[in-house]
């Protein structure tokens, strides 16, 4: 890490501290930003995908039927997380913020009504990203790698 790394690690940090202290924005998890690849962490993701997620995700991630429609009760069904959902086209911290601390601000309106739990308390947060490793294992397309790729440089910061 060079002097301008550590820098900005640290005022990434200490913005993220005051941030979390306004429930604004994704509590830092084991310090870790992005989702890892190893072969490791998918295969421990697959085991909690499969006892946290497959439920309403679907165990192929196949989300539920007309995911796109609203419920009776007005909230949304559980979206793919396959290639042919939407889940791909969010940063790696977005995922893990919504997987930990459910849909909130800023990623949701405020009292936003939805039947995605919140898993910090259920889960680790090293959990967590194991679970998002298995998810995005699945996502294979080369556009959507190339999509992804993009994102992923958009949000460095400057
Ligand atoms: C009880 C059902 C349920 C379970 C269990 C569940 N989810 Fe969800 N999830 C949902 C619903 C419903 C939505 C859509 C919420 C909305 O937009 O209102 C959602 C949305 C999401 C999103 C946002 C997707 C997007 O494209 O914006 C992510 C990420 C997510 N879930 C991850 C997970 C992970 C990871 C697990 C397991 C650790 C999990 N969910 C378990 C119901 C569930």
């Amino acid at each position: 890490m060079n002097k301008w790394q550590a820098s900005a690690a640290l005022t990434m940090a200490l913005s993220a501290v005051i941030i979390a202290g306004c429930e604004k924005a994704p509590a830092p998890g084991s310090g870790r930003q992005s989702i890892p690849d190893a072969a490791a962490w998918i295969a421990r993701g697959a085991g909690v995908y499969a006892q946290h997620c497959a439920s309403c995700h679907g165990a192929k991630l196949e989300g539920q039927p007309e995911w796109r429609r609203r419920l009776p009760n007005g909230r949304l069904p559980a979206p793919p997380h396959d290639e042919s959902g939407h889940t791909w086209h969010h940063p790696d911290e977005v995922l893990f913020a919504i997987t930990r601390n459910g849909l909130l601000p800023p990623y949701a309106p405020k009292d936003y009504a939805t039947d995605m739990p919140a898993y910090a308390g259920t889960l680790a947060d090293d959990e967590i990203w194991a679970a998002l490793a298995f998810i995005k294992s699945h996502w294979k397309a080369s556009e959507i790698l190339a999509a992804r790729a993009q994102m992923m440089r958009d949000r460095q910061p400057r």
